[in-house]
């Protein structure tokens, strides 16, 4: 195999696996995307909506239970007065747009019923609806497919103010703060007060509880029952189960693919070292053996001093 083969390999390998990563979108960042779509759609026709203003979005029938709103800001704006009142966000001044864009859409989504379909938390039990804050440039208000803009409070953090959180039976372990970035992957902080928590970035964020610890009381009514086992939970079971499998596929290919990519790297590696030595063999042959009296012997091809005669400096 030569160098050629080697690169169309780990060309393939490269590919390979970030076509593995690219599959599978969550279901959540399906979701985002779709949300995205829809609160773009709330704007109406009108090229440039009041900026400031809060629009409310329908979403479609088969989310109903969502709530999505968004706001159009000037992002120099909601750097240096914030947006105090975006439902349960508070957002202060200081939060910082990346990359920038001069408009941004700011995005408020309320999973309600929805939560643990999209953000399932084994072991845990959602004690409020997942709340999402997300930011997408404004520049296009028919865009779809939008990707979500990062940002950063620079300043003092955004707080959330959850409202009708359940209560939990006292004694237990304490409820904590729940946020998933864009992975999906949750992280978890103490509250700041008993519904309150805190971010610097964008994401979902929920109020959670130990499911241990609460599963033998009754739990007070609130906005959210505790996760039954739905049909959606079990679609939601089997594709977990499916993307472990792609994973596992997919990771066992790139496993040989790059095994045979070293040892491919490794063979060109020993080849041009045979080359490399049969070439030197041959021009020694050629090269340094020089006729000397009856026999050949090597000769040092190293530049000596020349012998200088000593006229030339005192010409
Ligand atoms: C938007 O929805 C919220 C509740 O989700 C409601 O309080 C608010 O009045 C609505 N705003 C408009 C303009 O309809
Ligand atoms: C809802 O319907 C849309 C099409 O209208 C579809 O793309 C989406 O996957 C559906 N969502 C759910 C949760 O069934
Ligand atoms: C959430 O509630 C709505 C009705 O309010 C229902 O149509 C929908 O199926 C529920 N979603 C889930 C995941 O149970
Ligand atoms: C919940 O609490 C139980 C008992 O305190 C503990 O064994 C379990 O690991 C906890 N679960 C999680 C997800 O933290
Ligand atoms: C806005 O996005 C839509 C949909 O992607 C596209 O068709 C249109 O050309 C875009 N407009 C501008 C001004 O970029």
């Amino acid at each position: 195999m030569d160098f050629l083969a080697c690169i169309c390999l780990l060309q393939v390998l490269l590919l390979g696996s970030s076509r593995v990563a690219a599959a599978a979108p969550s279901p959540a960042r399906a979701l985002d995307a779709m949300l995205q779509d829809y609160a773009y759609q709330a704007f109406g026709v009108r090229p440039h909506p009041r900026t400031g203003i809060v629009y409310n979005a329908t979403v479609p029938a088969n989310l109903t239970g969502v709530a999505l709103s968004a706001v159009r800001l000037r992002s120099g704006s909601l750097r240096r007065k914030g947006f105090s009142r975006y439902f349960e966000f508070a957002v202060p001044t200081g939060v910082v747009v990346q990359p920038y864009v001069e408009r941004v859409v700011l995005l408020y989504h309320n999973l309600g019923n929805w939560s643990d379909y999209y953000y399932p938390l084994p072991g845990y039990t959602y004690l409020s609806p997942v709340l999402g804050l997300l930011v997408y440039d404004a520049a296009n208000l028919s865009a779809v497919g939008l990707q979500d803009l990062s940002f950063v409070a620079s300043g003092s953090p955004i707080s959330i103010y959850f409202s009708n959180v359940k209560t939990v039976l006292a004694g237990g372990s304490a409820p904590r703060c729940v946020w998933f970035d864009l992975d999906g992957v949750p992280q978890f902080r103490d509250l700041e007060a008993s519904n309150v928590c805190s971010t610097y970035r964008r994401g979902h964020f929920s109020i959670v509880v130990n499911s241990s610890e609460i599963a033998p009381g009754p739990v007070p009514s609130g906005t959210i029952t505790p996760p039954i086992p739905t049909p959606a939970g079990r679609s939601k079971g089997s594709y977990k189960g499916w993307k472990i499998a792609v994973g596992v596929v997919g990771g066992v290919i790139a496993l040989v693919l790059l095994a045979s990519l070293v040892v491919c790297l490794a063979r060109y590696k020993r080849d041009k070292k045979l080359e490399v030595m049969e070439r030197n063999a041959e021009a020694g042959e050629t090269l340094r053996m020089a006729q000397v009296g009856r026999s050949q012997a090597p000769v040092a091809l190293g530049t000596r001093t020349q012998p200088v005669i000593e006229s030339e400096y005192v010409a």
